[in-house]
C-alpha cells in the first residue's frame, strides 16, 4: 500500500474524524456562549429580545405560542445539526453506525444528567416521551389486575401504550376525571389529596405529567410521589415532555421510578430526540426493548434502553448544540424570563373583563402553559381565526375546557405579547 493510501486511511479512521466533530462541537458552543452573553431577560430589555428573536428561524410573520406542541430551534443549533449531517453523508458506511459520535453522546448524557439532577447512567438518549412510556408498559413487571392509573391531564404519549397493552398484558387503566374548573384555585395540598383519593388498594402505578399539555399544571411530584408510596403505590412514572427545560428538574429530589422528556419542546433540539431516566432499581426490572448489541457488551445503565443500531446521529450530536444554547441564556435567567412573563399575562387577562384566566394561579403551581378563556367565544374557531387573520399560532381545547392555551418561549416579544393579548376578547 502506498504511503498517500494509508495516510487516507488513517485520516478516515474513526478517532481521527471524530476528534475532528468534537472540536466543531466545542467550537459551535464557543461562539454561542459568546452571542448571547449579556442577553439581560429579566428586564424586559426589548433590544436585548430582539437580539434572541432573530436568533431563531421562525417566521417573523408569526406570534409563535405554541411550544407546548414543538418547539422552535436556535438557527445555530440548526447549522450545527446541517454540519454534522454533512460529515456523515460524507462518508455514510463510517459515520452511520455511531462509533466516531459515542464520546460527544456521552457527552451528552452528562450535561443532561446534570440539568436533570440524576446519574450519566441512568439516562437513555431516545427518540421522545411517547417511547419512554412504551418501553415502561411494555415490560414493567405487572400481574393480571393490577391497576395503573392516571388523570385526565395525563397526555396521550403517556397513556395509550397502558390503553392498547392493558388487553394482552392483564392489568387494567383507570383514567379518573378532575374538576378542572377548579384549577384556578388549586393548592398543593388540593393537587395531592386529588391524586391520593383516586387510589385503590390495587393501584400499583401511578402515571402523572410534571407540566401538563391542558391547564399547564407544575403537578409537586414529590409530594404526590411520598404520599402514593406511603399508599402502596409501587411505581411513580412521570412524563417530563412540558418541564425539561422550562423549568428545574431534580430526579433526584423527586424519587419517582422512571421519568421521560422530549427534548424538542423546551429543549429546543432537532425534532425527534427525547431523554428516558429510568431508576437503577427499576432498571434490574425492567427489560429493554430494542436488541443490536449482544449483552456482554452493552453499555452500563439505562443505555440499553437505546440499543437501536443504525440511528439520526448528526441529530443526537446537534442536542449537545441545544443544551449549549439553553445553558447560555442562564438557568437562573430563564427561571426569573419565564416568570416574568407568566405575571404579565396573569395580569393583562385578570384586567380584560372578556377573559377568564383558568389555569394555577400560583407560580409555584403554573408553568408557561396557561389557558385562558374568551367569555362567550368558541375556542377552537378562534384559536383559527386568529391564526389566519393575525398569524397567531396556539392550541385550543373545546368545552368543556373550551381554552386557548398560550405557551410562548422566552424570545417572544413582550410588545407583540401585550397587543395580541389587548385585542382578545
Ligand atoms: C405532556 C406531554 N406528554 C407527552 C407528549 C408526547 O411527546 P412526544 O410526541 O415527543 O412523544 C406531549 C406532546 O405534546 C405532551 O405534551
Amino acid at each position: 500500500m502506498t504511503t498517500d493510501r494509508r495516510s487516507f486511511l488513517a485520516r478516515l479512521s474513526g478517532a481521527v474524524l471524530g476528534a475532528g466533530v468534537l472540536t466543531r462541537l466545542a467550537g459551535v458552543q464557543a461562539a454561542l456562549a459568546q452571542e448571547l452573553a449579556g442577553l439581560d431577560f429579566r428586564a424586559g430589555d426589548a433590544r436585548a429580545l430582539a437580539r434572541l428573536r432573530d436568533a431563531y428561524l421562525l417566521d417573523e410573520r408569526l406570534l409563535y405560542l405554541n411550544h407546548a406542541s414543538i418547539g422552535t430551534t436556535p438557527a445555530a443549533v440548526v447549522e450545527a445539526h446541517t454540519a454534522y449531517l454533512r460529515v456523515c453523508e460524507s462518508h455514510p458506511s463510517l459515520y452511520v453506525w455511531g462509533e466516531v459520535w459515542r464520546a460527544a453522546l456521552e457527552e451528552i448524557r452528562s450535561r443532561a444528567a446534570v440539568l436533570m439532577d440524576c446519574a450519566p447512567d441512568d439516562l437513555a438518549v431516545t427518540h421522545n416521551t411517547t417511547e419512554g412510556f412504551s418501553v415502561l408498559a411494555h415490560g414493567l413487571p405487572l400481574d393480571r389486575g393490577d391497576e395503573v392509573l392516571f388523570t385526565v391531564l395525563n397526555h396521550a404519549g403517556a397513556s395509550e401504550a397502558w390503553q392498547v397493552l392493558a388487553a394482552t398484558r392483564g392489568f387494567r387503566v383507570r383514567r379518573v376525571e378532575l374538576p378542572l374548573e377548579d384549577a384556578a384555585g388549586w393548592s398543593e395540598r388540593d393537587v395531592v389529596d386529588l391524586h391520593l383519593d383516586a387510589l385503590r388498594p390495587e393501584t400499583r402505578v401511578l402515571v402523572l405529567p410534571h407540566i401538563d399539555n391542558m391547564i399547564g399544571l407544575r403537578h409537586p411530584v414529590d409530594a404526590i410521589a411520598r404520599a402514593a408510596r406511603a399508599r402502596g403505590v409501587e411505581f411513580v412514572l412521570v412524563d417530563g415532555a412540558q418541564a425539561v427545560g422550562m423549568v428545574p428538574v431534580s430526579l433526584a429530589e423527586m424519587g419517582v421510578d422512571a421519568y421521560a422528556t422530549s427534548a424538542h419542546k423546551w429543549l429546543q433540539a432537532p425534532k425527534g430526540l427525547g431523554l428516558f431516566y429510568v431508576s437503577p432499581a427499576l432498571r434490574e426490572r425492567l427489560p429493554r426493548m430494542w436488541f443490536k448489541t449482544p449483552p456482554h457488551h452493552l453499555g452500563a445503565g439505562a443505555r440499553a434502553y437505546e440499543d437501536y443500531s443504525t440511528r439520526a446521529w448528526p441529530a443526537v450530536v446537534a442536542l449537545g448544540d441545544a443544551l449549549s444554547f439553553q445553558a447560555a441564556l442562564g438557568e437562573g435567567e430563564k427561571a426569573r424570563r419565564y416568570e416574568m412573563l407568566w405575571r404579565q399575562i396573569r395580569e393583562a387577562v385578570d384586567a380584560h373583563p372578556g377573559l377568564r384566566w383558568r389555569s394555577p394561579r400560583s407560580w409555584r403551581l403554573g408553568s408557561m402553559i396557561m389557558a385562558v378563556e374568551v367569555v362567550g367565544r368558541d375556542a377552537p374557531a378562534l384559536a383559527e381565526q386568529l391564526l389566519e387573520e393575525e398569524g397567531v399560532v396556539m392550541r385550543a381545547f373545546p368545552p368543556p375546557l373550551n381554552t386557548l392555551r398560550i405557551a410562548p418561549n422566552l424570545a417572544v416579544q413582550d410588545d407583540a405579547l401585550q397587543r395580541f393579548l389587548q385585542r382578545l376578547g
